[in-house]
């Protein structure tokens, strides 16, 4: 037995608050967390209780300002005033699409594959405000990065023009339906050269796959700590490299009391240290789910064991179920979440109902969860591979998804 086999597998899960029954295919959509982390929560939430003024007045500013600290390392950066708490991703996001001073006339570049949320909310908004123009560029996987970056590179040449400018380009790092990881890092560097700034959704990134943020320097950057570094729901993070920090507001803006200003010097991170009353403690347990990653043998070792599952898995639903997984020839779409497509011809049901169906039904009727989705004209189905996977998982989630599109199928 290999070390890898020795830490990692299904007994984790055992470590994990999950139900031991539930076969847990889906940790890409909300994450989850060990006992450790659990009780870390549990601990601060109590200690905030004992004396709520000493906590809200006073002692969150520090205790924040240690939490990005840490989190500025593994995303090195260097100032982590540079980094800024905030709920979800889609409040980073919201924070800087809705305060970012755009003129009549700019113009955005998104992708058919942005998420829901971002496409139809802050994106949305700003179109039917009138104050931007987006420009979507359609996306239908499975596409290689050269293909990806040609069509980014044919719309600034079509669309980027002097009296009416693309602004921003908002990209995934890794999107979410179909999960692929999206070439950023060289679209980063494009975008650039034309003056176009960067906005970069990696709400999928953090304990997925490794980051660089001042190698990558974006001029705009969200990732999740609740979907794959083992922290609590509510806590994500926003970068803001010093060159942009004037030109975004939070949602809700507080201006800075003095014990704010004591921990904090710089105004964007005063500005984002205060958004009001809520449960920080989600922030506070990034030590403890550091701690556990450490103990698991640390970020290389977890990203491996978690992109190889993903890759096996992928492989042996792909082959059970006698379809194929969702990959480009040089093999860059799969990190830790891959789309295997599904034996679905035609639903009896529309495309909604038939992603309800889906899920109650793997829900409900197998205790398992993977989300099914149609993408370039097909019924695709994505799954995770995580700490306390192994392939039966996988041969289970096969089994439950067949008999699903089973039930589906016209
Ligand atoms: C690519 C992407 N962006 C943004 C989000 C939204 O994240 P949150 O729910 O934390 O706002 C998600 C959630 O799955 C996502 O996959």
């Amino acid at each position: 037995m290999t070390k890898e086999n020795a830490t990692f597998g299904k007994h984790l899960r055992s470590q994990f608050v999950l139900d031991p029954n539930y076969v847990p295919l889906n940790h890409g959509s909300l994450g989850t967390f060990p006992h450790s982390v659990s009780e870390a929560l549990k601990k601060n939430r109590e200690y905030v209780e004992l004396h709520p003024d000493r906590w809200h007045r006073v002692e969150v500013f520090p205790k924040l300002r240690k939490a990005r600290e840490s989190l500025a390392r593994l995303l090195q950066v260097e100032d982590p005033s540079d980094l800024a708490f905030v709920q979800n991703a889609s409040t980073g996001l919201a924070s800087v699409l809705r305060s970012f001073p755009f003129e009549k006339g700019d113009k955005i570049i998104c992708f058919s594959v942005t998420y829901t949320t971002v496409l139809n909310g802050s994106l949305k908004f700003l179109e039917d405000a009138g104050l931007v123009e987006l420009v979507k560029i359609d996306l239908s996987y499975p596409m290689s990065d050269e293909a990806v970056i040609d069509l980014v590179r044919e719309a600034i040449q079509q669309h980027h023009h002097q009296d009416k400018p693309i602004r921003m380009a908002v990209m995934d790092a890794i999107s979410s339906l179909p999960a692929v990881r999206f070439p950023f890092e060289a679209v980063t560097r494009l975008v650039k050269e034309h003056n176009i700034l960067s906005l970069v959704d990696g709400a999928h990134t953090l304990g997925q796959i490794p980051l660089d943020l001042t190698t990558l320097d974006p001029d705009f950057f969200v990732a999740n700590l609740h979907k794959w570094l083992y922290v609590p729901r509510g806590a994500s993070v926003l970068y803001v490299p010093k060159r942009n920090q004037h030109l975004v507001r939070p949602l809700s803006i507080t201006p800075a009391n003095d014990f704010n200003k004591k921990v904090n010097k710089v105004p964007f991170e005063q500005d984002f240290g205060d958004p009001g009353i809520f449960d920080h403690s989600p922030f506070i347990c990034i030590h403890a789910a550091l701690e556990f990653r450490e103990s698991l043998g640390g970020e290389e070792a977890i990203m491996k064991f978690t992109h190889e599952m993903a890759v096996k898995g992928g492989a042996l639903v792909a082959e059970l179920l006698g379809t194929s997984v969702m990959e480009n020839p040089e093999g860059t779409l799969t990190a830790s979440m891959v789309n295997v497509e599904l034996p679905l011809k035609e639903s009896k049901y529309s495309d909604g109902e038939t992603e309800r169906l889906f899920i109650e039904k793997i829900i409900y009727e197998h205790n398992c969860m993977a989300p099914a989705f149609k993408h370039n004209g097909k019924w695709w189905v994505r799954l995770s591979g995580q700490v306390y996977n192994d392939l039966d998982d996988f041969k289970y989630g096969a089994k439950v998804i067949q008999q699903i599109c089973n039930e589906l199928q016209k």
